[in-house]
């Protein structure tokens, strides 16, 4: 009888999932007697009331490595310690579905669940495998903020975008002598911020790991412009800081959400510097989604379906209870307990790239 592997994808979709879910089918076509099955939206379709499953075979999964998003679905909402449940008066609550979860695991006769997610993913990964639920994770995140490894797939195409629509910016800002403020996603961590304004050569990046000062940031501004004439490229990651440590955002609304909805970062910012005295045109551009939308650049494909491949070793070798990470050269793996300890944090002093940046004139607003 063939081993059946069940395949999850969570949290917030990213470019490159597909190509992970490839992987996975493939390699194990070729290793011999696997069934991998599709979840839908997460662990939903395991806890709804009618089962949403899916077969993946080498059928479903054709091509699909250049395709954005992800052919299972997914939810950054609930998960089966905190499903959402609506009440008889129409209201909603959380309830640990995670027996549920475990019985149905054991109906359909699941030997393994590869889950594909960031931070929040892997934590569910891990209170499952202390439940004995024989489980691996994938670091999935166009943040690139999950610990042991040295990228998440996701993040190089978030960059790429950024980075591209920068360098759009930076031909219009020329133009009309403007202030350009581009508001970047990347969570409470500044990677995509950090990469986005090295390759597109902004003036300015303001990352949530350093706390700014606009009136830096309005020096700067000042410095690019001579008789009036000048521009200036600023890159803000949505979890910037100001000196009172604050971001900005809303409170969830959605049962089952957890984080603050992080957006504003720019319009705030502009704000501060037309309040200090700054005359010139700013405009502001916020990236959002787009920044995960689409085809995954070459490099996540490649480092996705590698992920999809070590994923499907590890359960074949029964090393449960792990994470795959990339150390560079190697594809390896880290157990969960080690991943889920932190979050990985551009590092102000000892990060090579921030030094570099400094060292090219980038202002930080410190
Ligand atoms: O974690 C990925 C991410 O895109 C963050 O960069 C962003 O803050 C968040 O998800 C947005 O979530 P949602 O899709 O719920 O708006």
């Amino acid at each position: 009888m063939s081993k059946r592997i069940l395949v999850v994808t969570g949290g917030g979709d990213c470019p490159g999932l597909n190509a992970v879910i490839r992987g996975i089918v493939k390699s194990a076509k070729l290793d011999g007697n696997w069934e991998i099955i599709g979840c839908i939206e997460s662990y939903n379709g395991l806890l709804k009331e009618n089962i949403e499953i899916m077969p993946l075979t080498e059928k479903e999964v054709a091509g699909i490595h250049v395709k954005g998003g992800t052919i299972i679905k997914t939810t950054n909402r609930g998960g089966p310690f905190n499903f959402p449940v609506q009440q008889p008066d129409g209201s909603w609550k959380t309830e640990d579905k995670s027996q549920l979860l475990l019985q149905r695991l054991d109906d359909l006769g699941i030997e393994a669940i590869i889950s594909i997610g960031g931070d929040g993913s892997q934590r569910i990964s891990l209170e499952l495998a202390k439940l004995g639920v024989n489980v691996v994770g994938v670091p999935k995140t166009i943040d690139n903020d999950l610990s042991c490894t040295d990228f998440t797939f996701g993040f190089q195409t978030a960059v790429q975008i950024a980075t591209e629509a920068v360098d759009k910016l930076v031909t219009t800002a020329e133009s009309h002598n403007r202030v350009f403020i581009v508001e970047v996603m990347g969570r409470d961590a500044g990677w995509i911020a950090l990469h986005t304004a090295l390759g597109g050569g902004a003036e300015v990046c303001i990352i949530p790991e350093i706390p700014y000062n606009p009136k830096i940031i309005a020096e700067k501004i000042e410095t690019r412009y001579k008789n009036g004439e000048g521009f200036c490229n600023i890159v803000i990651a949505e979890g910037a800081k100001t000196l009172d440590g604050k971001v900005t955002g809303t409170a969830p609304v959605a049962i089952g959400d957890q984080h603050i909805k992080l957006g504003g970062a720019g319009d705030k910012l502009k704000y501060e510097l037309e309040q200090i005295g700054i005359k010139h045109d700013i405009r502001v551009t916020v990236l959002g989604h787009l920044q995960r939308g689409g085809i995954p650049i070459a490099y996540d494909r490649i480092l996705a379906t590698a992920f999809g491949v070590k994923a499907f070793e590890l359960v074949k070798e029964k090393k449960y209870g792990n994470m795959v990470v990339y150390n560079h050269p190697e594809i390896t793996y880290a157990s969960l307990e080690e991943v889920v300890k932190n979050l990985n944090f551009i590092d102000p002093q000892n990060n090579s790239l921030l030094c570099a940046a400094k060292k090219i004139g980038i202002s930080f607003g410190d």
